[in-house]
């Protein structure tokens, strides 16, 4: 099996194989998605969810069915099909990015997966974009995995925004293992200070799962 270097190092290569070989595959849509990625943005394909968090991320959506969605870090559009495809008939989901050309690629295959009519793409810094959404609690789900240094900025904007007994989902809790040293690196740092203040915040509880590079899965009280 092809693999995809998506921060899974703290499972060995046989294990990860299992449990991509044991979870429901992709489908044709997003199976060519990762090709494409990868065949136009090489360098950067890594950016993408895997395929089993990608797997597990559109079961909990189904589950959800959520009405309002959001999504902060959206690249080729990989996670915002996962999370689409659970949307209640006439929900809809939100995806802020800065990249007009990666998004460009999502744009193609949101029509592909027949979900373009339900995604919302907005371009520009995803904290402007988060303040400009209205106060009330209404989301349903929410999924952060942008850049690292946001994150307490967008955990802040959107835990107030989210309904009671919704879900934040939060990419990249390990940061590929760099939280246990004191890495000096920015993004280690905000990812240690996130993780602390998301534990630390009472409006949610928590848990952190050794899913893809680490993934928390909090319940808005
Ligand atoms: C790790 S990638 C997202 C991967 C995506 N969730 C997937 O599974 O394919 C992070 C994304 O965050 C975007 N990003 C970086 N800084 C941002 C910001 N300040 N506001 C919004 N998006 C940002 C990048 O352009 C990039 O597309």
């Amino acid at each position: 099996m092809e693999r995809v270097a998506t921060g899974t190092e703290h499972v060995s290569p046989e294990i990860l194989d299992y449990v991509i070989s044991h979870s429901t595959p992709p489908d044709a849509v997003l199976d060519e998605l990762r090709k494409e990625t990868a065949r136009r943005f090489p360098d950067w394909a890594v950016l993408q969810i895997g395929r089993e968090q990608g797997t597990f991320m559109a079961l909990l959506s189904q589950v959800i069915a959520p009405r309002r969605a959001v999504e902060v870090g959206t690249f080729t559009g990989y996670s915002s099909i996962c999370l689409a495809r659970g949307l209640a008939p006439g929900g809809s989901l939100l995806c802020c990015d800065v990249n007009a050309d990666w998004t460009s690629l999502a744009r193609e295959y949101w029509q592909k997966a027949g979900l373009a009519d339900m995604i919302e793409l907005r371009l520009g810094p995803a904290a402007e974009t988060l303040r400009s959404l209205p106060a009330d609690a209404s989301l349903d789900l929410a999924f952060i995995d942008a850049d690292k240094t946001g994150y307490a900025t967008y955990w802040d904007e959107i835990v107030p925004r989210t309904r009671a007994g919704g879900i934040i989902l939060v990419d990249n809790t390990f940061l590929h293992g760099r939280i246990f040293d004191d890495d000096p690196d920015p993004d280690a740092r905000a990812i240690r200070d996130f993780n602390e203040h998301a534990l630390a915040d009472d409006r949610v509880e928590l848990a952190m799962l050794s899913v893809g590079d680490g993934l928390i899965f909090a319940r808005k009280k």
